[in-house]
């Protein structure tokens, strides 16, 4: 499996706290089947990406240095978690900060006050600037929880979106749970990260927690989001089409 979301590197946001919790992450992860990490840490600003970009390639290099060194078996790719608003308007152009060199950029909002019309302003600006926009954990957002209509109309749109395996396997919440079940059942979501911020912080235990996850997403629904939509993002390719229905929220889920 592909983790597309992770906050592995060490001291760089608040993801790892220093380098042994790196690897410690990346045997876990091993453990549980995944074998390639791409590394996310959180961009919040557009002001020093040169000065992000010179940090987190250091940090990714020496964490490779140490798995080679430890026979860990994981590949750690390149990316980052950019937050988005209106100062996308003014920033420059956030190629190098994709998902290993591709044109898939991995974007998070606002979690709540945040209207449809200016998230379509946001997502505009990212296609018109060559990229292809990734919303992570968007079962996170409460005027989505509110509104799945919104998350419809996205979809329809062709919008990808990731969600995080702890949402699915309900540790985060019930209405992260009701939404991102919904999104895997009706094949909305290209993706599952885990957006590991530590060993217990959502950890990457991922095998763990698919036994949480509810019986009835169809095989080839979990075959794109833990592994095939995540390998076309690395490899630059289309990702795989899933049949989409629309979601509906339902009371008394
Ligand atoms: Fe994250």
């Amino acid at each position: 499996m592909i983790d597309i979301h992770s906050h592995i590197l060490n001291n760089i946001d608040d993801g790892a706290r220093d380098l042994e919790t790196s690897l410690r992450m990346c045997r876990v992860a091993l453990e549980n089947g995944i074998n390639r990490i791409v590394a996310t840490p959180h961009v919040r600003t557009m002001d020093n990406i040169d000065d992000f970009i010179r940090q987190r390639d250091n940090k990714i290099r020496i964490l490779r240095e140490k798995l080679t060194e430890e026979n860990i078996d994981v590949e750690i790719c390149s990316g980052a978690e950019v937050y988005v608003d209106d100062d996308i308007f003014f920033a420059n152009d956030l190629t190098r900060l994709t998902i290993n060199s591709s044109r898939y950029l991995l974007i998070e909002f606002a979690f709540r006050n945040l209207r449809l019309r200016k998230i379509y302003e946001y997502l505009d600006e990212v296609v018109r600037m060559g990229l292809v926009p990734i919303i992570a954990h968007p079962e996170r957002y409460e005027y989505f929880q509110q509104d799945y209509e919104a998350v419809n109309s996205l979809a329809k749109n062709g919008v990808l979106f990731q969600l995080n395996a702890a949402s699915l396997a309900s540790l985060d919440g019930r209405q992260e749970f009701e939404l991102a079940y919904s999104m895997a059942y009706s094949g909305l979501a290209t993706f599952i990260g885990t957006d590991a911020h530590s060993l217990v912080h959502r950890s990457n235990n991922l095998s763990q927690m698919m036994r949480f996850f509810p019986a009835d997403i169809s095989k080839r629904n979990l075959e794109v989001m833990l592994r095939d939509g995540a390998a076309a993002v690395l490899a630059d390719e289309a990702v795989p089409h899933l049949e989409r229905k629309e979601i509906r929220k339902r009371s008394g889920f």
